[in-house]
């Protein structure tokens, strides 16, 4: 048993015979067709369909005890009771009191196996793995459509991580918003590719996604672009996975991480998730590409690089990150499942 799981026990309330109780585990996703911008805020439904693979061997455990003898929600996050994650928690969790009919608090304990906030998508697999754990939890018996509709609520790129392998998020046309669902296009094992995470810093990011991408619409010159040319994008990754074309599947997402960058950065005041370390990381990743490595980078709004390569180049291009001044850890995975529920013990265990 590892220190974490003795500090997660201590913090875990014992637990009454009514309480429901269940466990998840998600793995986060990494957009190649990005998601920036929002067509509605309070429904949180996208401006733009998104397209992303989800991961292996990164994960979020997460288990949620609905308990009569609670009278507030509370999250430990990582070992550490989290008041900063309190309010979307509690947002996500009314939305599967909604479900129930039910007012109910509950406690939330999650542990992720990998840095929290810094660009690798914690809240993906953080509210796909709270949804699934809740819906098992009240026994709503909820479809993985419905799954995705409602972790796409608690934060837009969770609706990806329901599922394994390569995913589409639809950005839907119903204001209600019940047709913006993520859904699997092809499983992992149909066409594996590795990912290897350069990790450039591990401090919290300044500007989240949710602000970031909410003042990119207020004030980016280039938001109306970015929307009209974004079905053209997903076209083209669409093609490139059912070929399996590396190249072409090269091209289009290194196309729209820069872009959704470029129109970031225009901003007022302009968002500037890369340090140092990002750039020099994204310089080896073209070189290596112009050596004839299979091999392309993604970042989102974090300054990790994520490089996207074909397994028989991962040693390579995860030796070459390790070289790059800044890089502090390199974290190689491959394509994962979809999100499931483990046993309770599982979670404690994390
Ligand atoms: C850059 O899903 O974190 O990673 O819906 O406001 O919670 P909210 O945003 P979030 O945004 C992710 C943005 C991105 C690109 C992507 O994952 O598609």
């Amino acid at each position: 048993m590892s220190v974490m799981s003795r500090t997660l026990d201590s913090d875990r309330s014992p637990g009454a015979p009514n309480d429901r109780v269940a466990a998840a585990q998600a793995q986060p996703n990494i957009a190649l067709i990005k998601y920036w911008g929002k067509r509605d805020v309070a429904l949180n439904l996208p401006v733009v369909g998104s397209l992303s693979i989800t991961l292996d061997t990164l994960w979020t455990r997460t288990e949620v005890r609905f308990s009569d003898a609670l009278d507030a929600d509370s999250i430990v996050l990582n070992g550490k009771s989290d008041p900063k994650q309190l309010k979307r928690t509690s947002a996500c969790l009314d939305l599967l009191r909604a479900r129930a009919g039910i007012r109910t608090r509950a406690a939330v304990v999650s542990t992720n196996n990998f840095p929290t906030g810094a660009g690798l998508a914690s809240s993906a697999s953080g509210f796909a793995a709270m949804v699934l754990a809740g819906d098992a939890a009240l026994g709503l018996n909820l479809t993985p459509a419905e799954q995705s509709v409602l972790a796409r609520r608690c934060s837009g790129s969770a609706a990806r991580s329901i599922f394994g392998g390569y995913v589409e998020w639809a950005h839907g046309s119903r204001a209600d918003g019940e047709d913006s669902v993520a859904t699997p296009l092809l499983p992992a094992d149909a066409w594996p590719l590795s990912v290897a995470v350069a990790i450039t810093s591990t401090a919290e990011k300044a500007i989240g996604s949710t602000e970031g991408m909410n003042r990119t619409a207020d004030t980016s010159p280039y938001q109306d672009a970015w929307i009209d040319s974004q079905e053209a994008d997903l076209a083209e990754a669409r093609a490139a996975i059912a070929e399996r074309d590396f190249e072409r599947l090269a091209d289009i997402s290194e196309h729209s991480c820069l872009k959704m960058h470029a129109l970031a950065l225009a901003a007022k005041p302009g968002l500037l998730y890369w340090n140092a370390a990002t750039v020099a990381a994204m310089h080896v990743v073209r070189s290596l590409r112009a050596q004839g490595v299979p091999v392309f980078f993604t970042i989102d709004a974090g300054p990790q690089l994520k490089a996207v390569c074909l397994p028989s180049a991962a040693s390579r291009v995860a030796a070459a990150l390790r070289e790059v001044p800044g890089v502090l850890n390199v974290v190689e995975t491959g394509l994962g499942g979809p999100a499931h529920l483990i046993p309770t013990a599982a979670a404690a265990a994390a």
